[in-house]
């Protein structure tokens, strides 16, 4: 069997209403998208040279979750485009060699959406059974204690029948019933649809959500919730995430994958690696082709990752020892949920420093890295007025406003991104694609050197993983496959390290671009917060 993309695949992910805005109304747009593919890939190292992308959602949509509640599972929201836009956008991305993911959102619907105007009409409407609806408790409380991911109960109660309906975000995002095997059938029909249209994949929304407790029965309290201790959840969320069940409609699921050639499932999934593991099935039964995993971000929700070379390497560490034999990790460092990362470790202002090593480990370590966009040009999180703010989902102050700003192509007013007042404000203006590529020492730079070596480098992208020694404050390990080792040593102290080498090499790759090419015998020496590639 030939060794398929994705495994060797640099995947960026778009926020479509903040890439490109083509006709002149503040927000992004698939014609936008077109306009910028050859910033991704001309198939020159000018280019980034990414090989796939993933559009969070572009679905009809009242947007109240901005495109994460679905009104119409197979058309294209008006206002990023229309069907047409889309096959022309999937016809552009291909000619180029790039190949294209949708965000499916499987776990709920919009309140807009057909089925659930029909499910809320009455309580014998055929598609009732398509959400959960359930009664009050006897004594009036709410048919279990579950929580919204957002904060608040998980039930609502609709005037209509009298009944509450389960939503695990937003009240305008219905859950789906995934036990009723209708739903399952036109869910499956879903993606047989983008599939005959020519999309490469899916990544796939709050993937350990869908099947839940039977019963949905209530959570137990979480014992390590105290009114003054550590920020964790209130209630371990065993009924309605990673529920066992979960598990064999994640297989019927990829089961619809296989019926086309080379397409990839990358799950959104939360948990424990082993939960993370679970995911990717066995050789006889295959769930996903590709999990998440979120632990550069949070390894402890919802606390950030701190950028330390020890926890980096556990988490390194527990995802390879626990991932089944042919599985592969898929990291990110950044996404439309969370701050992004020079924010989430600029206490000392050094994050853009460690934003240059965190690109070169990403790119460096064995798993398909997933980017998101700006974080190449070092965008920050914007300080967005309140009144300005957006994201209904408050359950961090500010929301996720602050990483999902327009993104920067150059200096103008407009940032190249639009002529007029962008739905949201842009950031500051030092972090621009035009002024980096005039740069060869920017972040920029760096990661279009890191995205062409790794491509032409197999033992980066196919490579075994092992962790060396090194001195404390340096996560180092090596990268193998026949006689080829690759060095690689992330310092994240303040201070320069000496690593001793196992053998000997070229720095290859370097977050100071004029150190590559220097010889080294038995050790590398790197700078603060700097990370580098021996081969
Ligand atoms: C996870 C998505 O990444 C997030 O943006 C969204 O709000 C929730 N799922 C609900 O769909």
């Amino acid at each position: 069997m030939s060794r398929e993309w994705w495994r060797d695949a640099v995947v960026y992910q778009i926020y479509p209403r903040s890439f490109q805005d083509s006709n002149g109304d503040g927000i992004g747009d698939l014609e936008g998208i077109i306009q910028r593919l050859d910033y991704l890939n001309d198939g020159t190292e000018q280019s980034l040279g990414i090989d796939a992308l993933w559009f969070s959602p572009t679905f009809p949509s009242p947007m109240t979750d901005f495109g994460y509640d679905v009104s119409d599972y197979c058309g294209v929201d008006p206002a990023f485009g229309t069907l047409e836009t889309m096959d022309r956008l999937i016809a552009e991305c291909h000619k180029r060699g790039i190949k294209v993911l949708l965000d499916w959102v499987p776990n709920h619907s919009s309140d807009q959406h057909p089925w659930f105007i029909e499910s809320r009409s009455s309580r014998d409407n055929p598609k009732r059974d398509w959400y959960y609806w359930r009664p009050a408790k006897p004594d009036g409380s709410l048919p279990n204690n579950w929580r919204g991911s957002f904060g608040g109960p998980a039930w609502t109660l609709d005037e209509t029948t009298g009944e509450y309906y389960l939503h695990s975000f937003l009240r305008e995002q219905p859950d789906l019933n995934w036990r009723n095997p209708e739903v399952e059938r036109a869910m499956h029909d879903v993606l047989r649809f983008w599939f005959e249209r020519g999309i490469d994949g899916f990544r796939i929304d709050v993937m350990g959500g869908i099947v839940k407790e039977p019963n949905l029965a209530d959570n137990p309290p979480n014992p390590d919730w105290t009114p003054d201790g550590p920020r964790v959840s209130r209630q371990l969320w065993v009924n309605n995430r990673n529920y066992p069940d979960v598990y064999p409609a994640v297989k019927r699921i990829r089961k619809v994958f296989d019926e086309y050639e080379a397409r990839v499932a990358v799950g959104e999934v939360f948990g424990t690696s082993q939960e993370v593991a679970d995911y990717y099935g066995s050789d006889e039964e295959p769930g996903l082709h590709l999990a998440f995993n979120f632990q550069f971000i949070h390894e402890h929700e919802p606390v950030h990752t701190p950028w330390e070379a020890e926890t980096l390497r556990r988490i390194v560490h527990n995802a390879e020892a626990t991932l089944p034999p042919g599985a592969q990790p898929c990291y990110a460092l950044a996404n439309h949920d969370r701050s992004r990362f020079i924010s989430r470790n600029n206490e000392d202002g050094h994050g853009a420093a460690r934003a240059r090593a965190a690109t070169v480990m990403l790119l460096a370590l064995r798993n398909t890295p997933f980017l998101y966009y700006g974080e190449e040009i070092g965008m920050e999180d914007v300080d967005v007025p309140e009144e300005r703010l957006q994201d209904p989902a408050r359950f961090r102050t500010t929301g996720r406003d602050p990483e999902r700003t327009p993104m920067q192509w150059d200096q103008s007013p407009g940032r190249g991104f639009s002529t007029v007042e962008p739905w949201l404000p842009y950031g500051r203006v030092d972090r621009n694609v035009q002024d980096a590529s005039a740069q060869s020492d920017s972040l920029l730079a760096l990661t279009r050197r890191a995205i062409w070596l790794r491509k032409s480098t197999p033992v980066l992208c196919e490579g075994a993983y092992r962790e060396i020694d090194a001195p404390a404050g340096v996560f180092a390990f090596e990268r193998f496959a026949g006689p080829e080792t690759a060095t690689v040593v992330v310092n994240t102290s303040g201070a320069a390290v000496v690593v001793p080498l196992r053998r000997p090499g070229s720095v290859i790759l370097s977050t100071i671009a004029a150190e590559e090419g220097t010889r080294c015998e038995s050790s590398v020496t790197v700078g603060p917060f700097g990370a580098a590639v021996v081969l």
